[in-house]
């Protein structure tokens, strides 16, 4: 597998991709690769010829005080997954290649509604941050198809209306979450968990099941939600929401809705886990 540092190279390498009418896929990393990122990249073969991932920490999404300088930087490992994946080329451009006029009047995609509230309300910026690399990802490799994690369900919800408002006309497409066999959901922030707390962490995951089961079993949602915010508190997390969403589009659950979404991020120390599960309710 090649790794490009370059815009320039990329589009050169892709325009022959292209040639060959090859459908091209693509996956937008932060590196610190793990199993939910290669089960994306799994997902992307499946759907394409060639697949290209991204490894860029992008400091327009962090916000001040945020872990932008100490963010897992393990590019040789990374570089090794991938190959072992079948991943055909990483792009891993530096910040002066991406941004070379540096982050001050900098174009800012900004996308309304399903970015407010929930994390967007917590980190201020942070998803204009994520639509404006996604964007110029997008742009710069002219994916057939670009696939993304469920585990960050909020981002996905936010690419799916940049890419319909944009007319990108790329298919977006949902992975499920990989889990460690306790249930954490899989993140590159869990590195910065002490053994004490990868102990508790788990319990994120057994909160939310015990939630959905509830919820699923009949109980009024306000009356589930306050039992399992008491419950995740009593953990040792300290929460950043917990809530109940529509799954389509992230609105308000209603009388008529089947298909929700509990999304919850919660810190743990100094780190901030962040998890959903899917409910069908009755
Ligand atoms: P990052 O956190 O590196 O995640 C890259 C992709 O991997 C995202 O689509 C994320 O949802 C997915 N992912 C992470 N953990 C996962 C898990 N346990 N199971 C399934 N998928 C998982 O998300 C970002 O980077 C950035 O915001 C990015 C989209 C690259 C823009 O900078």
């Amino acid at each position: 597998m090649k790794t490009l540092t370059h815009i320039s190279a990329l589009r050169e390498r892709l325009a022959e991709v292209r040639r060959k009418g090859l459908r091209i896929a693509l996956v937008p990393t932060m590196g610190n690769l793990h199993a939910g990122h290669l089960s994306l990249v799994r997902a992307a073969r499946r759907q394409a010829d060639f697949v290209v991932a991204s490894i860029f920490v992008n400091p327009l999404q962090f916000g001040p005080g945020e872990d932008l300088d100490s963010y897992p930087r393990t590019l040789v490992d990374d570089q090794n997954a991938l190959t072992a994946e079948g991943c055909d080329l990483l792009f891993a451009p530096s910040t002066a290649e991406l941004y070379p006029e540096g982050r001050t009047g900098l174009c800012n995609v900004q996308v309304p509604g399903v970015s407010e509230g929930l994390c967007g309300g917590n980190r201020p910026g942070h998803f204009d941050g994520v639509a404006t690399v996604v964007s110029i990802l997008f742009h710069l490799v002219r994916p057939d198809v670009a696939c993304f994690g469920e585990k960050d369900f909020q981002q996905l919800a936010v690419i799916r209306k940049l890419n319909r408002d944009l007319h990108f006309g790329i298919e977006i497409l949902g992975v499920p979450i990989v889990r460690a066999e306790d249930g954490l959901a899989l993140s590159s922030r869990n590195g910065y968990l002490s053994a004490e707390e990868r102990a508790i962490a788990p319990r994120l995951a057994q909160c939310l099941n015990a939630l959905k089961d509830s919820l699923e079993s009949g109980t009024a949602p306000a009356e589930a939600l306050r039992v399992a915010l008491a419950a995740i508190s009593e953990c040792g997390f300290k929460p950043d929401y917990l809530e109940l969403r529509r799954a389509e589009d992230l609105g308000p659950v209603q009388d008529d809705t089947r298909d929700a979404v509990i999304l919850v991020a919660a810190h743990l120390g100094r780190t901030r886990l962040l998890d959903n599960l899917k409910v069908a309710l009755p």
